[in-house]
């Protein structure tokens, strides 16, 4: 049985495919068109996973929406009237957008994936993202636990699961919302919305967190796990342009201006903005307090889901918990979730926000619906298109690239070689990761034990801001020895770098270049089993360095998505200044020392 998961219209497009309810491919449409976050309807994506099971759209026995439009229109009507006329802004842009095409979703359905409307099936926003990670995660029981912006009306939803049964029991309704609060404060500190809370989440650590009680104003916490906001604060359930109203200004001052350089003094000025300022004291101070909201807002919302956790697991006694929605990308907070609520074991699937909808719709329906048993476990995150050597070869052959065809052996010591000289590779191979992270398929990898490696790699390749942190991938093995997280090797998040944890203090000498300033790492635990090339590779760069951590970051030049393509990585190669570039067993310097 086929079942094809569609998630779109909002951000992060994606589709999915399931063959007798276990996972085929899975890939967002960004990956295909270019745009980061392309909310289309994912065309492209549909195309990939229906050939990579070999199948056409007549085969399919299903497709499943992982919302439901209607009741989601219902909520913008109802939002845009109820505060008409202040609202007038968001009454029209609703009526236009929702009227032209969203709301004919089940049509488009039929007309572009080629199905008959009695084929198609409509999920709950928060049913989906719940079964994206239960139905993906290897726990018989589990409670469940989904926190987001908004979908239908639901903000958050907390329930359990059991076999093939899924049951959300309580939520908490729009406006009314974590994920909007910290949007809000995303937007606040110059960020783009959806794509910057990343930005809010590793600025905080250069912050102390000075504005806790100013940020309590606008959000209470309630005994049973819920939350209220203060709606005189905010402006987003009226408007879709700016989220915050005057209150706010006056609580936390000036917004900080839209994509400012942020540097504080202890980030200090980084080589590839260019010569230091001469107010650089100046502005670092007024950064600082940026710093200091960030801090508060993450320390806050923090203490919301930890809370939302904890109430969930007196009620339900249960010990393991699958988290989702865009909020479960938070991975400061999901290791304290796993710290302090009680739980034991905690499961996140990669793509935790709404592309992972996609998997989840059609998870939903083939055992919740169809009452279908499990036999799936996402134990990785290579879900995405992958590409034979012989269609790499004739690539760099037709653009006539200089290149090495390396066996196993050679490839990993020469990169492993490389890496320990200092030098920065784009590494591809397998398919490609599902969600947001570089999971060591299409990754820039580099030495973490040199300090300077970050600028390296900024000036290199990601001219990012300087807070944010390169991450870890580590040996399972060697987890223990590096950081001060005792288990967190076992823990499923962990593989797909969606915990930061505190690094062990001895080591952080060590590992200078993924070490944040507040002593954490967003660390990747490398298993051999579901990620054996990148385990190899790390392997051999620590038997020659004792050091078995690699510096990741994800193959793409700053504000595009991940590369897709051989040559999406070789255009990237080309057009920053990596040393090297390996597609599988191809190796590609920048030196032209390759011996063909
Ligand atoms: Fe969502």
């Amino acid at each position: 049985m086929y079942i094809l998961g569609i998630s779109c219209f909002f951000h992060d497009a994606a589709a999915a495919l399931l063959c007798d309810g276990r996972l085929v491919a899975a890939v967002e449409e960004e990956r295909f068109t270019r745009k980061k976050h392309d909310p289309e309807f994912p065309s492209n994506a549909i195309r990939h996973v229906l050939a990579a099971a070999g199948i056409e759209s007549g085969d399919l026995d299903y497709v499943v929406f992982f919302e439901k439009p209607f009741r989601k229109f219902e909520r913008i009507l109802l939002t845009a009237l109820g505060t008409y006329p202040r609202g007038s802004g968001l009454f029209r842009s609703a009526m236009t957008t929702w009227l032209t095409d969203k709301l004919w979703v089940s049509a488009l359905i039929a007309e572009r994936v080629g199905v008959p409307r009695d084929k198609i099936f409509f999920s709950e926003h928060h049913l989906s993202h719940a079964a994206s990670a239960f139905f993906c995660s290897p726990f018989e029981d589990a409670a469940l636990m989904t926190v987001d912006g908004v979908g239908e009306w639901a903000t958050a939803t907390t329930g359990y699961g059991k076999g093939t049964e899924l049951q959300l029991t309580r939520e908490v309704r729009f406006p009314h919302s974590i994920g909007l609060l910290y949007s809000t404060f995303t937007a606040f500190l110059g960020f783009e919305v959806n794509e910057g809370e990343y930005k809010v989440m590793g600025m905080a650590p250069y912050g102390r967190p000075r504005y806790v009680d100013e940020v309590r104003k606008l959000v209470r916490m309630a005994g049973d796990g819920g939350f209220h906001l203060d709606l005189d604060y905010f402006t987003f359930q009226r408007s879709t342009s700016l989220p915050y109203g005057k209150r706010f200004v006056k609580l936390f001052g000036p917004p900080r201006p839209i994509d400012a350089p942020f540097f504080t003094e202890a980030s200090g000025y980084p080589s590839y903005f260019g010569p230091r300022p001469a107010d650089f004291i100046e502005q670092a101070r007024r950064n600082q307090h940026y710093a200091d909201i960030a801090a508060s807002i993450q320390l806050v919302t923090e203490e919301l889901v930890v809370n939302m956790a904890q109430a969930l697991q007196r009620e339900t006694g249960l010990t393991r918990l699958c988290l989702a929605g865009g909020v479960a990308l938070n991975s400061v907070a999901n290791w304290r979730i796993l710290r302090e609520a009680g739980f034991t074991e905690l499961y996140v699937q990669p793509a935790a926000g709404d592309a992972g909808g996609a998997v989840g719709a059609a998870l939903y329906l083939y055992h919740a619906l169809l009452g279908k048993p499990r036999s799936f476990v996402m134990d990785h995150g290579f879900w995405g298109p992958s590409y034979r050597e012989d269609e790499i070869r004739a690539f760099l052959d037709s653009e006539g690239i200089a290149y090495e065809r390396l066996d196993d052996d050679a490839l990993f010591e020469r990169a492993a070689e490389s890496l320990a000289a200092g030098e920065v590779i784009g590494w591809f191979h397998g398919a490609a990761e599902w969600g947001p992270r570089a999971l060591g398929h299409r990754s820039i990898l580099a030495d973490p034990r040199r300090a300077e490696m970050k600028d390296i790699v900024n000036t290199k390749i990601k001219y990012r801001e300087p807070y944010r942190p390169f991450a870890p991938s580590v040996l399972a093995s060697a987890v223990p020895q590096f950081f001060d997280a005792p288990g967190v090797e076992r823990q499923y998040p962990g593989r797909f770098m969606l915990l930061v944890v505190p690094i062990e203090p001895s080591r952080r000498e060590a590992i200078p270049a993924v070490t944040h300033v507040d002593g954490t790492g967003r660390l990747q635990v490398v298993a051999r089993e579901g990620n054996e090339r990148y385990a190899e590779l790390i392997d051999r760069f620590g038997k020659k360095t004792g050091v078995p951590v690699l510096l990741n970051t994800s193959f793409n030049l700053r504000g595009e998505p991940i590369v897709n393509t051989p040559r999406e990585a070789y255009e990237t190669f080309r057009r920053s200044q990596l040393d090297a570039l390996v597609l599988e067993r191809y190796l590609v310097r920048r030196d032209g020392r390759e011996r063909r």
